[in-house]
C-alpha cells in the first residue's frame, strides 16, 4: 500500500467549550461516554416529550387518532422538507435508511446485464440492497484518498456501459467521507446514470443534507436529527415518482407516492409525528453553532488519537462530526475482532466508540454531539493504548 497521506492536524488549540446545556436535553446513561451518535443517534429529553404525548393521545381515543393520521403525517412532512430544502411532494417517512434503499432500487427498471456501481466504504444493507437486484460492481476507495475530487475521479473511472445505477453514501459510515458530492452527482447525471444516494447521516449534520440533488435520496431523522429511532426520509426526483412501490403495500396504496409508502395500516406513527421537533430543536440551539460544536469536539477527539503510536488520522469532509483513524496493521481487520475490541472498550470503560473493521487494519471512528464533553475523548485517548497492545 502507498505511504498514506496524513492530513494537516486540525487540533483546535482549545478543548472546544460545552455546549450550553446540551447534557441536560438527552437522558443518557452518565457513567458511560457516548462517543458514537452516528450509529444509533440520540433521542432529546423535548422529542421524547413530544412522542409521549401522541403515545398518550392514540391510547386517550384511538379512532380519533388514526382517522387523523394521514393529514398529520403530511403536515409533519412538509416540516420536514422546509428543514431540509427539499419538495415537499417529493418526500415520503420511511423508517430507516435500510428502507429506502430498497423502495429506491425497486424504483429503478434494470434489464438483463445492468450493473449497479457501489463503493467498499457502503453500509452492509444497502449494499445488499442492491446485490440482490442486480449484479454490483464495488469501487474500492482508498480510505486516504485525500479529498472529495480524487474520490470523484475514482468513482468516475470505474463507470461502465454496463453501469445503470450508482448508489454512494453522502457521508460514508465507517470513514467519515464525503463520496455524494453535487459535483459527482452533475457527473454521473450527464452520463446517465441512475444515482441513489445514501445520506443516512446527512439530516441535522449538514447545512446541504440533499447532496445538491439525486434521483433518490435517503436520509435517517434518528441519528443527527433528533428523531425517534425508525425516523426516516426518501426523497425521489419527480420523473421517478410513479414507480415507487410499497414494500407492504396497505390502503392508501391507490393513491401514490407518497401515501402508498407512509401508510402501514395500523402502526406506530408516533416517532414520524414528533420527528419535526428534533430538526425543530436544533434550529432553536442554532444549527450552525451545533454544527460547529459537534465538528470542533470530533476533530479534538481525533487530534488526541493521531498522537498515540500507530493511529493515522484520515482525510475527511469539512465540518464533519465524525472523525476516523486507522488503526495499526492486524488490529480489527475482521468484522470479529473489530466488534471484539469495540465491547471490551465499553464493557471495561465504558465508552462506546465505533471500531470499524478493514482489510489490513481497521479504524475507529468518534462523533462529537451536543452532550459531549472534551474529557470523554481524553480518557478514550488514555486507554486506547493498552488495548492496541493487547490487540
Ligand atoms: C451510511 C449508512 N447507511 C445506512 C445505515 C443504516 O441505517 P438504518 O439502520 O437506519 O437502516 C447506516 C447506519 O449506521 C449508515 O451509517
Amino acid at each position: 500500500m502507498p505511504e498514506p497521506t496524513r492530513p494537516a492536524a486540525d487540533v483546535p488549540a482549545e478543548p472546544p467549550a460545552g455546549f450550553p446545556d446540551g447534557p441536560a436535553l438527552f437522558r443518557l446513561d452518565p457513567r458511560v461516554a457516548h462517543l458514537n451518535h452516528g450509529s444509533f443517534g440520540a433521542v432529546p429529553v423535548p422529542v421524547q416529550e413530544a412522542q409521549a404525548a401522541l403515545r398518550a393521545e392514540v391510547h386517550a381515543d384511538p379512532d380519533a387518532f388514526f382517522i387523523a393520521v394521514p393529514d398529520r403525517l403530511a403536515a409533519a412532512r412538509a416540516r420536514i422538507a422546509a428543514h431540509l430544502g427539499a419538495d415537499p411532494d417529493g418526500l415520503a417517512f420511511i423508517s430507516n435508511a435500510t428502507e429506502g434503499a430498497n423502495l429506491a432500487l425497486d424504483a429503478v427498471p434494470l434489464a438483463g446485464g445492468d450493473e449497479i456501481l457501489v463503493t467498499d466504504h457502503g453500509y452492509g444493507t444497502v449494499v445488499e440492497a442492491a446485490a440482490r437486484r442486480a449484479p454490483v460492481t464495488t469501487v474500492a476507495l482508498d480510505p486516504h484518498l485525500p479529498d472529495e475530487d480524487a474520490v470523484r475521479e475514482t468513482v468516475l473511472a470505474a463507470l461502465t456501459s454496463r453501469t445503470k445505477v450508482a448508489v454512494l453514501d453522502h457521508v460514508s459510515s465507517p470513514t467519515a467521507r464525503i463520496i455524494a458530492s453535487p459535483r459527482l452527482l452533475a457527473d454521473l447525471r450527464e452520463r446517465g446514470v441512475t444515482t441513489v444516494v445514501d445520506g443516512a447521516h446527512a439530516p441535522g449534520m449538514l447545512a446541504d443534507p440533499l447532496a445538491g440533488g439525486a434521483d433518490f435520496w435517503f436520509g435517517n431523522l434518528h441519528k443527527w436529527g433528533y428523531a425517534p429511532s425508525g425516523s426516516a426520509i426518501l426523497a425521489v426526483a419527480p420523473q421517478h415518482r410513479h414507480r415507487i412501490r410499497a414494500l407492504v403495500p396497505s390502503w392508501e396504496d391507490r393513491h401514490g407516492f407518497p401515501r402508498s409508502v407512509e401508510n402501514r395500516a395500523t402502526a406506530d406513527y408516533t416517532g414520524w409525528l414528533a420527528a419535526p421537533e428534533g430538526l425543530d430543536l436544533i434550529e432553536r440551539l442554532d444549527a450552525a453553532k451545533v454544527r460547529a460544536h459537534n465538528s470542533a469536539l470530533a476533530a479534538y477527539g481525533a487530534a488526541l488519537l493521531a498522537e498515540l503510536p500507530g493511529l493515522t488520522p484520515l482525510p475527511h469532509g469539512d465540518a464533519l462530526a465524525m472523525r476516523t483513524l486507522r488503526l495499526p496493521a492486524g488490529v480489527a481487520d475482521t468484522p470479529d475482532r473489530a466488534r471484539a475490541l469495540r465491547e471490551r472498550i465499553a464493557a471495561e470503560e465504558g465508552i462506546r466508540v465505533l471500531v470499524w473493521p478493514w482489510p489490513g487494519g481497521g479504524g475507529i471512528r468518534v462523533c462529537g454531539q451536543i452532550y459531549n464533553r472534551p474529557e470523554e475523548y481524553e480518557r478514550l485517548a488514555d486507554v486506547l493504548p493498552s488495548y492496541l497492545s493487547r490487540a
